[in-house]
Parts: C-alpha cells; structure tokens; sequence
C-alpha cells in the first residue's frame, strides 16, 4: 500500500529537516469535517512541509484520497502509520484518548482542545511529553489574529447552517411573494444575540428576503445588525451589556425582567427565532420560555444555537429536533460539521495562516516562539509543560489624546468627531470638482456639456435614492425604478405631435411613424401603470 511515508511530495525532499504534517481521520461521531483541503495542501507544501493524510480522512467532506494525493499529499494506509510518522498533527475535534495514545514525545497537535473543559485530556497529553497548540485559546482580540480564528468562522458557517436548518422546518417563502395564486407576506425572523453567528444567520436570512429583527445585550452591535439588513429591537432598560473583549456579561434582574417582556411579544410575532445567546464560562441564558414556545404559530421555528451550553430556550433537547405546542425546536449541536466542504475548507486555511506564522522562514519547520502574543495565547502544552491559561496581552498604549485646537472645527457646529468627513475636507472635495467642472465647461463641446450635466445629475439623483433606502426593500426599488423608466414615452409624445418650428407649423409624421409612436405610448403607459401598482402591492407587504 502506498504510505505518507513513500509518497513523500518532491518539494520537501531537497529539505532535510523539513517536518511532516499529518491529518488524520475524524473519529468522534457524525463529525464530517476534515482539518485540510487539497487546495491548502498545495500550500503547506510550497512552505516546505511533508504532508500526510490518512486513507477516507476527507470522504465524508467529499475530499477524495485522489484530490489529496494531486495536491502533493501522500496518504497513510492506517491511523497508527498516520500519527507515527507525523511531526505536526492538524485535527478538529481533541483528540481521544486512544489516539492521545498513538501520540509520541516531541509531536506538535494543532487543533480545537477547550482545555477549560478538558481538564483530564490537557493531563494525559501533557504526559505524552507533546506541544499542544489550541486554536480555541486564540487571542481574538488581536487583529492580526483573525486570519487564524477558527471560532469565527466555524461560527459564520454555522449561523448560516441555522438559517438552512430553519428554512428547511418551515413551511412557507422567506420572501414575501405576489403570485398568480395570491399574496404571500414574508417570514419574520428573530435572531436572539448578534455575535457571529448571530450576525451571520441575520446576513443569511435578510438575503432570502425575511424581515429581520435581531437584538443583544452589547448595543454596539446594532449597527452591525442594520447594516447586515435587519433591525435591532432594543431592551427597554438602560443597561451596558459589553463585559470586555468584545463578550457580553451577565445583565441585572431589572433588564432581564424588560428582555422577558420583549422576547415574549417577538415570540408572539414573529415565524422563525435563531438564538446563538452567549456568556463566555457561563451556561447560555434563559431567554425562550415554555411559555414563549407555547405563544407562537403553529408552524413556527426555534433554532437554538447554544444547545450545547444549556440551550437559549427551555424546550430544547441538544442534538435533536423536536416538535413541541406545535414548533419545530432544532438543538443540533453539530451545525459546522453539517456543511463539511465550506467548514474544512475554512478551517484548513485557518489553520495553513498559523502555520505561516509558526514557519516565518519557510523552510518546513516550525517555531513556537513564546514571545509572540498570537502563539502564546495558543500555546497550551509546550513539550510537555501545561502553560494554560496565558498571561492576558497587556493592552496596547493607548494614543495621546488629541489636544481641543487639532479638534475638526465642524465639531462645534454639531458634527461629531465620528463624521466621516470633516467640513474643511468637505469643501476640498467640492473645491476640486469646482474646478474640474469649469474646465470641462471651458474645452469641452456644447452639445457635450448638456449631455455631461444630465450625466452627473442622473449619477446624483439615483445614488441618493438608491442609498438611502434599506436592502430589503430593494426589490420593490428595482420595480418603481422600471415604472420610472417609462419617461421614454416623451420620445412618443414628440412624434405623435412634433414641436413647432419658428413660423409656427409642423411636419405631421407619416401614418407608420405614428402607429409605431401609439403603439410606444401603449406599451409605455402598460410599464408605468404596472410598475407603480406593484411596487405600491410590494410595499404593502413589508408594512406591519
Ligand atoms: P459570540 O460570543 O460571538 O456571540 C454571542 C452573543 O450573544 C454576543 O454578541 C453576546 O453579546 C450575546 N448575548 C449574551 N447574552 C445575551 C442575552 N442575554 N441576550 C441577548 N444577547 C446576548 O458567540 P458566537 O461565536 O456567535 O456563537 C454563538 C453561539 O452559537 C454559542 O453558544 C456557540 O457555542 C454556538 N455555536 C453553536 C454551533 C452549533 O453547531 N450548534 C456552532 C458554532 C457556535
């Protein structure tokens, strides 16, 4: 049988030292994710690393052994060949303790180990005399962290596995639709914290044309949320939600009491609610009721993101779905993992982007240099020595504070510093296109400069229409848009009954030319009338 071993890829070859990365075969139950894709293989192997991955390790991702072998990877006939001739070994799931066992001194794991919630494990791969780098203890807040940060993009895929989840127990459109059958309004979603996931499944179903609604502890986030495309409802409670580092804290009886109230009237209101709601080391808040559950249309949809930590919503059941007063609860616990492809994929290039910061000399061998914030954080066992958790990354020195004169003077005209442009820089800008302007009128044709003037005020006119109105109603925009197009029916008008020279007659046109001009105004007038009706029967629909 052909080995990782034989089928050494040429590149690392020439490479004494270079080290062999090997993935090995996901074993925990249902997982179909695969911590690399041939397309990052090609990659790891122009770094100068050997890369070995066991026979089926991509089948359930739809990865063949063949694709692997194409991108320079040799395939290992056993997972015991696999972990015995790897130095570097990429996985997702922790390890077990079998293959925990199949691991030799001096070894490099890379992959997610929650040492917090595996106190055991972090003891019997410490034992093993291994490095152990934890993609889940990466220190997010550094920015140039997030090219490796695997949680948010397991976290992206799975907000918008939760929208396909949705969608797939419900029984209607997302969007509203008009069809010759009737009207149908469209679905109304609820997205209960705007993390990640959060924010990924209120991007996922404001594309398939639901109204969204979405809220969060932290209101920083509602920006984020509008401009994903739906609305944030807010707590009506005056409490600040963000705990630090970007996560949210447990909130105070009173705004518990006023986020009860409100859930409990969009439960009331709307067909489907996602709920991704988190607390860091806390078990996931309460926020759907058995009540709650019970005041919703039958039919209805709860997808409970946080299943795994406890669960959102009291009726919950982790990894199953269930129906109960009539909705549909999913608790799947394994929503990554059930688009495998675009996970691994993700996950893969995640992970070759820390491989480029742990081989700065691209040579095929890494170096796990504690003095680098990203690495440190990471870093939970080093050959043999538990050295989780991390120190905390000292903040970075904070900017000297601008003095009050260097402060935009539009500021004391109620501008705030936030504007993203200043008044002088403002007038900079029109001062140019002044000038840019007074030369095309000085050298340029007549006849251009009206047409040029139509042209800069069309661009004018139709990007403050276009901006100023939210994505979801851009459909009946494009509808009014076409309706307004029937402005050609001027070009009619003109040849039905021509302008009249100086002397005060007319060419009458000839009978053809008239025809066709009735037959324009016809169908003009058809395009007009149809188009506002259905952008008026469009908007209708997104009233509530
Ligand atoms: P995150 O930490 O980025 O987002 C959680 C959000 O919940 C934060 O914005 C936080 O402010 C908000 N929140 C906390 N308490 C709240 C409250 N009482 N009311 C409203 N909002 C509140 O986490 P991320 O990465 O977006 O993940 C969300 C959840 O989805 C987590 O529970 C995570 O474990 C889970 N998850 C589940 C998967 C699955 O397969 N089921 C896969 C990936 C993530």
């Amino acid at each position: 049988m052909q080995t990782g071993v034989s089928a050494e890829p040429a590149a690392t070859v020439a490479a004494q030292a270079a080290q062999r990365i090997g993935i090995p075969r996901e074993i925990f139950p249902g997982e179909k994710r695969v911590a690399t894709v041939p397309d990052v293989v090609t990659k790891l192997v122009k770094l100068g690393f050997g890369v070995v991955v066991e026979a089926g390790a991509g089948e359930l991702a739809d990865v063949s052994d063949e694709a692997f072998r194409d991108a320079g990877a040799g395939i290992a006939g056993s997972t015991a060949e696999l972990w015995n001739s790897a130095d570097i070994v990429f996985k997702v799931r922790p390890p077990t303790a079998d293959e925990v066992a199949l691991m030799h001194a001096g070894q490099t794991l890379i992959g997610f180990v929650w040492p917090a919630q595996n106190p055991d494990l972090m003891q019997q791969l410490a034992a093993k005399k291994v490095t152990v780098l934890a993609i889940d203890c990466l220190p997010r807040t550094l920015s140039r962290a997030q090219k490796m940060d695997a949680l948010t993009s397991m976290a992206g895929v799975s907000g918008y596995r939760a929208v396909v989840e949705a969608a797939n127990a419900f029984g209607r459109f997302f969007n509203g639709q008009i069809t010759a059958a009737g009207k149908v309004p469209p679905a109304k979603v609820f997205i209960a914290g705007a993390g990640v996931a959060g924010l990924a499944a209120i991007g996922a179903a404001a594309s398939l044309g639901a109204i969204v609604r979405a809220n969060d502890t932290r209101a920083e986030v509602a920006d984020q949320v509008v401009s994903l495309g739906g609305e944030f409802v807010k707590v009506d409670y005056e409490e600040e939600g963000s705990g630090g580092g970007g996560y949210a804290k447990v909130m105070s009886e009173g705004f518990q009491a006023a986020q009860r109230a409100m859930y409990a009237q969009q439960a009331k209101e709307c067909d489907i609610i996602i709920t991704t709601a988190l607390i860091p080391g806390k078990p996931a808040p309460r926020l759907i009721t058995a009540e709650m559950v019970r005041s919703m249309k039958p039919g209805s949809v709860i997808v409970d993101m946080a299943a795994e930590q406890g669960g959102n919503c009291e009726l919950t059941e982790p990894g199953k779905a269930v129906v109960k007063h009539g909705v549909t609860i999913v608790g799947y616990t394994d929503l990554a993992s059930r688009m495998a492809r675009q996970s691994s994929t993700l996950y893969g290039t995640n992970l070759f982007r820390l491989t480029e910061e742990l081989c700065k000399t691209k040579d095929g061998v890494i170096n796990v240099n504690m003095a680098d914030d990203a690495i440190r954080g990471l870093t939970v066992i080093k050959d043999g020595e538990v050295t989780w958790p991390a120190p905390p990354i000292a903040a970075a020195p904070k900017p000297p504070a601008k003095p009050a004169a260097a402060m935009p003077k539009a500021s004391a005209h109620g501008h705030g510093a936030g504007e993203p442009m200043s008044a002088q820089s403002l007038a900079i800008v029109f001062g140019v296109g002044a000038v840019l302007f007074a030369l095309v009128g000085l050298y340029a044709p007549a006849a251009f400069l009206s047409h040029f003037t139509v042209f800069v005020l069309a661009c004018f006119v139709g990007y403050m229409v276009v901006w100023n109105v939210t994505p979801s109603l851009h459909t009946p925009l494009m509808s009014v848009t076409n309706a307004i197009s029937s402005i050609i029916a001027i070009g009619a008008l003109i040849q039905v009954a021509p302008p009249l020279d100086a002397a005060g007659v007319t060419d009458r046109p000839n009978a053809l030319i008239l025809g066709c001009a009735v037959f324009a105004l016809v169908l003009t007038a058809v395009n007009m009338f149809g188009g506002f009706a259905v952008t008026r029967r469009m908007l209708a629909m997104f009233r509530k």
